[in-house]
């Protein structure tokens, strides 16, 4: 299976119409993001029965698992089960909990014969600012403690970052074209941008050097899921 560029947030708690957005949406966009809200409603077995319904499609499980190595490491053993394309990690965890989280995706990859998930790494939530962030003791530039914490995440050896649209251009300079840019807050042009503040259309994004977009409520919220999604995928140049 190849990477889709866009993975949609289903953000529901509600099995029934993930379900049904899973097989309106896997097949056109090849992608979906399932997160806590429906993870802590329905564990595995709900990621399971909704990929079911979508054959073929890649699923990134942003659960932003963050505790000592060895239960991390233990966590995404057991998320491998559902076999995820992508899964995350605060990079707060720090270099130890990042590396002992990627060595237990590959040995439970080998162990299950699947394709090792690729292991993200969130840096600082897009709903921190420099008050939140001295607040946590990580002084008070947002933009050089991303670029921190992404370093890191290459060190460690994980694939990539889960980055704002305005973070892609320097991250991209600084860690290479090989790393994994997953940006969410993506608004096709003429959508509502509801809650999200720094948002960039799919074009400008990919043009700026993401690798992947996370598209949520511009699809799940029209009125034809399917024919939203299409609209994107066409849009895309
Ligand atoms: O509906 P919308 O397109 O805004 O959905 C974006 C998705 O990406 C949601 O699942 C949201 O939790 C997630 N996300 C985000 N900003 C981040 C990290 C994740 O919007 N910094």
């Amino acid at each position: 299976m190849t990477t889709p560029t866009i993975f949609c947030a289903i953000d529901t708690p509600d099995l029934d119409r993930a379900k049904t957005l899973a097989a309106q949406i896997g097949p056109v966009t090849g992608g979906i993001k399932l997160g806590l809200e429906f993870f802590c409603t329905h564990g595995p077995d709900g990621v399971r029965r909704v990929m079911d319904e979508a054959p073929d499609t890649a699923l990134f499980l942003d659960l932003k698992f963050h505790d000592i190595p060895n239960t991390v490491a233990a966590a995404l053993r057991t998320v491998a089960k559902t076999r995820p394309a992508f899964v995350n990690v605060h990079a707060a965890g720090g270099a130890e909990m990042m590396r002992a989280g990627r060595e237990a995706l590959m040995d439970e990859a080998v162990r299950l014969n699947i394709t090792p998930p690729r292991l993200l790494a969130v840096t600082i939530l897009t709903s921190f600012d420099a008050p939140t962030l001295s607040a946590v003791g990580q002084g008070d530039d947002v933009a050089a403690q991303v670029i921190r914490l992404a370093t890191l995440t290459q060190e460690s050896g994980l694939d990539g970052v889960v980055c704002s649209a305005h973070e892609i251009a320097p991250l991209r300079n600084r860690l290479g074209p090989a790393f994994t840019l997953m940006v969410p807050g993506i608004r096709p042009a003429g959508t509502e941008s509801g809650d999200q503040k720094r948002i960039m259309t799919p074009d400008e994004a990919l043009a700026a050097g993401a690798s992947h977009l996370v598209i949520g409520r511009p699809i799940t919220g029209a009125a034809d899921p399917a024919a939203a999604t299409q609209m994107i995928v066409e849009s895309l140049s």
